[in-house]
C-alpha cells in the first residue's frame, strides 16, 4: 500500500484564505498588516524566498515592504533599519533572511528586532517563551509542519516522534513543539550513533538535514507519518536541476502511512505560517 500523501499546497490555500479574509477585516478597520523583510547579499536561494515571501504577502492583502542590501553591506545599516521598522507602528512583522554574510554577527541582528515583530519566531526571547509553553511567535517551518499533522488528525500524544536534525530554525523549536504536544521526541543529528534504530521506530519521523534523500524507505516504520522539510536542488544525475526532499520519497512511500511531497509539502506551509504570524502580530496591534 502507497502513503497517503499530505497536501501542503491544498492546506496552504485553505490557510492563506482565511488569512486573507482576516487581513481585510483589519485592512477595513484601519490596520493593513504589513511585513518588511531585509535580504543582504545576492545568494540565489534567499533571493528566491523572499520572493515568494513577498508574493505571498501581496496575494493575502498583506503590505510588504523590501529591503535589499549588497554582500559587503555594514552590519550598522542594517542594525539602523531595523531600529527604524521596530519604532514604525505600520510596519508588524521584521524578517532578516538568513544566512547573512559572514561579516555579520547573526545573533546581534536576530536579537534587534522587537520582540512583538518577530515573526520568524528567532529571537531568544520567542524561544525562551516557547520552550517554556508561553504565547510566543512560533517559527514558521515547524509551525506549518505541525498544521499539516493537525490536517491529518495525527495522534501527538504518547506518540514516538524522531527529528533529524538540531538546527534553531526547524530541529529544535520542532522537537519543542512535538513535546509540547505530548508526543516523546527524540533529536537524531550527524552525531547519532546508529541513526536507523531511531528512525525505525518513529511513529513520526521528520527530516530536517539539508541532504537530498536521505531518508529511504527501510529507515522507516511501516505506516510512519514521513515530514520531509529537506529543500535540495539536485546537481547531478538524469533529474539534475529538479527539487528533492531528505527523504527519498520512491521509496518511503511504500512504506510510510502519510507522507509531505517536495516540493508541494512543507515548503508552502512555511509561507503561510509567516503569514499567519504576520496577521497575528497585526491583530495584536489593532487591539
Ligand atoms: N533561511 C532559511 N529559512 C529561513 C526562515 O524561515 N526565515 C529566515 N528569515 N531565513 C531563513
Amino acid at each position: 500500500m502507497t502513503a497517503r500523501i499530505i497536501d501542503g499546497n491544498a492546506l496552504s490555500a485553505k490557510l492563506r484564505g482565511e488569512l486573507a479574509a482576516k487581513a481585510a477585516e483589519l485592512t477595513a478597520r484601519g490596520t493593513q498588516p504589513c511585513l518588511a523583510v531585509i535580504l543582504v547579499g545576492g545568494d540565489p536561494a534567499s533571493a528566491v524566498y523572499v520572493r515568494n515571501k513577498v508574493a505571498g504577502c501581496e496575494k493575502a492583502g498583506i503590505k510588504s515592504l523590501k529591503f535589499e542590501y549588497a554582500q559587503d553591506a555594514s552590519p550598522a545599516d542594517v542594525l539602523g533599519r531595523i531600529a527604524e521598522l521596530n519604532a514604525d507602528p505600520s510596519v508588524h512583522g521584521i524578517l532578516v533572511q538568513l544566512p547573512l554574510p559572514k561579516h555579520f554577527d547573526e545573533k546581534a541582528v536576530l536579537e534587534a528586532i522587537s520582540v512583538e515583530k518577530d515573526v520568524d519566531g528567532f529571537h531568544a526571547e520567542n524561544v525562551g517563551r516557547l520552550s517554556q509553553g508561553q504565547e510566543a511567535f512560533v517559527p514558521c517551518t515547524p509551525n506549518g509542519v505541525m498544521e499539516m499533522l493537525k490536517s491529518i488528525e495525527a495522534p501527538l500524544r504518547g506518540a514516538e516522534a524522531v527529528v533529524i536534525g538540531r538546527s534553531n530554525i526547524v530541529g529544535k523549536p520542532m522537537a519543542m513543539l512535538l513535546t509540547a504536544a505530548g508526543a516523546t521526541v527524540t533529536v537524531c543529528h550527524s552525531g547519532t550513533r546508529d541513526l536507523n534504530f531511531h528512525t525505525r521506530r518513529a511513529d513520526i519521523l521528520v527530516a530536517a538535514i539539508g541532504k537530498p534523500k536521505f531518508v529511504t524507505g527501510d529507515m522507516v516504520r511501516p505506516g510512519a507519518i514521513v515530514i520531509d522539510v529537506g529543500i535540495n536542488r539536485l546537481s547531478s544525475g538524469p533529474d539534475a536541476g529538479k527539487l528533492c526532499g531528505d527523504v527519498d520519497f520512491e521509496s518511503a512511500k511504500e512504506v510510510a502511512g502519510a507522507i509531505t511531497p517536495v516540493p508541494g509539502g512543507v515548503g508552502p506551509m512555511t509561507i503561510t505560517m509567516l503569514l499567519a504570524n504576520t496577521v497575528e502580530s497585526a491583530t495584536r496591534a489593532a487591539r
